[in-house]
């Protein structure tokens, strides 16, 4: 049977000079990945991914389906992600890159 998921939570974690890796983007994944476990959310995966083209203003993170993008996004940043987007439906607006953005048809 399938797993179906609520939301995916993409972490940029892509390496080498200016990317999200030397900003903290492992950290910030590991987070997620923590906060995500601790609080039994099973119907949540967070997932690595490479490079969006993002990493000026990165780490970067994804969510699907929102089709929203948060930059600069440190560890203690995780908890206010989780509980005020995951959990209660409304978007981090400080964190939010106003320059990438999916708008569901
Ligand atoms: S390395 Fe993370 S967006 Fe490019």
């Amino acid at each position: 049977m399938a797993k179906v998921f609520r939301k995916q939570i993409f972490c940029c974690t892509t390496e080498g000079e200016g990317k999200c890796a030397t900003k903290g983007g492992v950290e910030v994944w590991q987070k997620f990945r923590e906060e995500v476990k601790a609080r039994g959310l099973t119907d949540i995966i967070v997932t690595r991914v490479g490079c969006t083209g993002q990493h000026a203003t990165g780490p970067t993170v994804i969510i699907h389906p929102d089709g929203l993008w948060y930059q600069t996004v440190k560890p203690e940043d995780v908890p206010e992600i989780i509980e005020k987007h995951i959990l209660g439906g409304q978007p981090v607006e400080r964190l939010l890159n106003p320059e990438m953005r999916v708008k569901p048809e």
